[in-house]
């Protein structure tokens, strides 16, 4: 996959929602540091046998083949991350159409806290979470369950099973998105919905002020490790077209604006920013780096750190006005 050019990175064509103006005040934004700082998170860790490299804890079935770690920094990153797509959603975990689940599926759960609230809020339906990493709590709803498993490899017996399918946060984990979602579209119901919400995952700018950051810097040098290493970088402007492409109909589209940081003027907006400095602050950076870059591009410990360090600072400043774009896409099985 071919690196997007620098003004693909920062004049999206097609971005009429996207302008998002700066505040320029600073007084109320000691209040975010507070909500932030007040954020706690806790979960069981693992007694398996998992791979340890560089100071952090990666997954060790199917040991290699996703490349960012599984211990409790990156699950409590994942959490705050979920609760950013709680506000970005205005707290809703879905957005397809469904009605009264039986089974459902979450792809890639993580510390399975979606598929703990959407048990939570749907007591008669069965949800499933499947990962590479067993990293999810024992006290959960009894209507939720955990397996694990590799959702790029072949599925077993899993035809006609669910009311819907949910899979967030995907990119750099998934090679093959398009075989995914073909998969997806035999094992949701006839009827049944399928719903994916993911990022294109590099950051733009509308002013520019990008250009010449740690932040830019950051992306580009650790998305050409996952590119190179087979893995989609930007599923979110794609999925409309997987969707129809595995027959899926009533296919949905939407696109959303990500901040980072506290910088937008509107209110929905600076939360969302905070909870996206907030979670990328939490090991984010260096943990989304080191596997690829150290196994892939031969770089060292301390070199990832200074370019996340770097990504770190210049994300902080109130002059930088970064933004990403996240998509949530859904689709139904025909009846027929
Ligand atoms: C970035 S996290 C997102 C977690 C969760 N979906 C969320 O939104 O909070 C990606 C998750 O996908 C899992 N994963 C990556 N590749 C996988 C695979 N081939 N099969 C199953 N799970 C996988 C990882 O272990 C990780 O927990």
């Amino acid at each position: 996959m071919t690196e997007p050019s620098a003004q693909e990175q920062t004049t999206p064509a097609d971005h009429d929602p996207a302008h998002v103006e700066v505040d320029n005040s600073f007084e109320n934004d000691s209040s975010y540091g507070d909500e932030l700082s007040r954020y706690t998170a806790s979960l069981t860790s693992s007694v398996l046998d998992y791979r340890h490299e560089n100071g952090r804890r990666y997954h060790r079935f199917r040991d290699g083949s996703y490349l960012l770690p599984n211990d409790e920094t990156e699950n409590d990153r994942l959490d705050m991350m979920h609760e950013m797509f709680l506000v970005l959603l205005h707290r809703k975990l879905y957005l397809a159409p469904i009605k009264h689940p039986q089974r459902v599926m979450d792809l890639g759960t993580g510390t399975g806290i979606w598929a703990i609230d959407f048990a939570d809020e749907h007591p008669d339906a069965e949800v499933i979470g499947c990962d590479l990493s067993p990293i999810q709590p024992t006290l959960v709803p009894p209507n939720v369950k955990f397996v694990v498993d590799d959702i790029e490899s072949d599925w077993v017996d899993e035809k006609d099973q669910y009311e819907l399918i949910h899979a967030r946060y995907l990119v750099i984990s998934i090679r093959d998105f398009g075989k995914l979602i073909k998969r997806c579209y035999q094992s949701v119901k006839p009827g049944g919905w399928v719903e994916f919400q993911d990022w294109d995952g590099y950051p733009l700018s509308e002013d520019g002020s990008i250009e010449d950051t740690g932040f830019k810097r950051y992306y580009n040098k650790v998305f050409s490790a996952f590119e190179k290493a087979g893995y989609e970088t930007r599923p979110g402007p794609k999925l409309e077209q997987w969707f129809k492409d595995a027959g899926f109909v009533n296919v949905h589209v939407e696109r959303l604006i990500i901040p980072y940081g506290v910088w937008p003027k509107d209110p929905h907006l600076k939360k969302v920013g905070a909870w996206a400095q907030a979670q990328a602050e939490t090991g984010g950076f260096e943990g989304s780096a080191l596997a690829a870059l150290t196994r892939y591009e031969q770089w060292t410990q301390e070199e990832v750190i200074l370019l996340a360090s770097e990504a770190r600072a210049d994300g902080r400043k109130r002059s930088v006005h970064v933004f990403f774009h996240f998509y949530v896409v859904y689709g139904q099985r025909p009846e027929n």
